[in-house]
């Protein structure tokens, strides 16, 4: 059921149900998180492994002091910066936090997302809500209720509609690692954006040396259809019948299949189009999907950090 009552959806998440909520990132599919049967039916309806942790999200900061044991002052600069926002913060968990919400590890991942509807649903809440991103494991985060409707609709109790997402990419995720601020997930946060407000330089971190941070498994947010990054437009292309993203090709725009993300140099505008066109592009059943690699500026590396794991085959062993 899809619709736009804030008091629904609050009584569903009391009720342990499922509710899509949408947030400036991505819909989250959301469970009240004190509530172990609640968050089971999360990775249930998803497909998703328990290993891969989720994030608690909150309508303000005090709630949030109950569920960490240690707040860092870098962290809280950034929470005092960005919050309501698209920034998520590992920080040390409380006893309140169940092993099944962040997988049994010493941290928990924390947010407070900055949507209307879903703001004032969780100021409603004397819990936060366990959600990750409304999407099957491994596909494309749902940037509008249609999206999870189609995807996930038998298996969520409501959905709360709250158009479409402003920033379309999910939160950058960030934590300290030998006393550095660690970036975990590029995110609708620059890096640059981060450093400025601490005054430090961070790092990306380097998940290959922990591998139970699954956050970054490379095949997330793919769609069904292959997905060739590419940075020159190809004369060959204008033949055949792939489906275009781009941003500056000329030649593309005469293309049936083909969607231009922005004109200019407007990543935050293309970023928030880009998982709406795989999305579209993908129900076409084209051969392939051909996207224009994004220059390494703004939010450019989040992009194609995106688009490398949109491009990573699923099922290569
Ligand atoms: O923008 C977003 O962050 C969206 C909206 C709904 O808030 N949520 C989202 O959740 O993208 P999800 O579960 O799709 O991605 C969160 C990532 C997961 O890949 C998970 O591995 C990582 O965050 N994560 C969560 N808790 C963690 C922890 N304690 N340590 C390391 N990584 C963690
Ligand atoms: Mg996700």
């Amino acid at each position: 059921m899809i619709g736009s009552n804030i008091q629904t959806a609050k009584r569903f998440l009391d009720e342990g149900k499922l509710v899509a909520l949408p947030t400036e990132t991505v819909y989250g599919l959301a469970a009240k998180a004190i509530d172990a049967n609640a968050v089971r039916r999360i990775f249930e309806a998803k497909n998703r492994p328990q290993t891969n942790p989720l994030i608690l999200h909150f309508g303000e900061r005090k709630l949030v002091n109950f569920y960490v044991s240690a707040f860092p002052l870098r962290l809280k600069q950034l929470a005092d910066a960005f919050w309501p926002g698209p920034l998520t913060l590992l920080l040390p968990k409380s006893d309140q936090v169940i092993d099944i919400v962040n997988a049994g590890k010493d941290e928990v991942a924390v947010r407070i997302p900055n949507h209307p509807m879903t703001l004032q649903v969780l100021k409603e809440l004397n819990y936060p809500v366990a959600a990750p991103s409304a999407n099957p494991f491994g596909y494309i985060s749902p940037t509008q209720a249609s999206h999870v409707d189609e995807q996930l609709g038998d298996r969520v109790n409501y959905i709360l509609d709250g158009g479409n997402c402003e920033n379309g990419i999910e939160s950058t995720i960030v934590g300290i690692r030998n006393n550095q601020i660690n970036i975990f997930r590029l995110g609708a946060i620059t890096a640059d954006e981060i450093s400025n407000v601490t005054g430090e330089v961070v790092s990306l971190h380097n998940s290959s040396s922990d591998p139970l941070a699954p956050g970054m498994l490379p095949y997330h947010y793919a769609p069904r259809t292959p997905i060739m990054i590419e940075e020159e437009w190809k004369e060959r292309w204008s033949e055949t019948h792939l489906g275009i993203i781009h941003h500056s090709w000329a030649k593309a725009d005469e293309m049936k299949h083909s969607i231009r993300l922005s004109t200019g140099n407007r990543w935050k505008s293309a970023g928030s189009r880009l998982y709406q066109s795989m999305y579209d592009l993908d129900q076409k059943k084209l051969e392939g999907i051909i996207i224009q690699r994004f220059p390494n500026e703004g939010l450019g590396p989040t992009l194609n950090d995106r688009l490398k794991r949109a491009a990573t085959p699923k099922h290569n062993g």
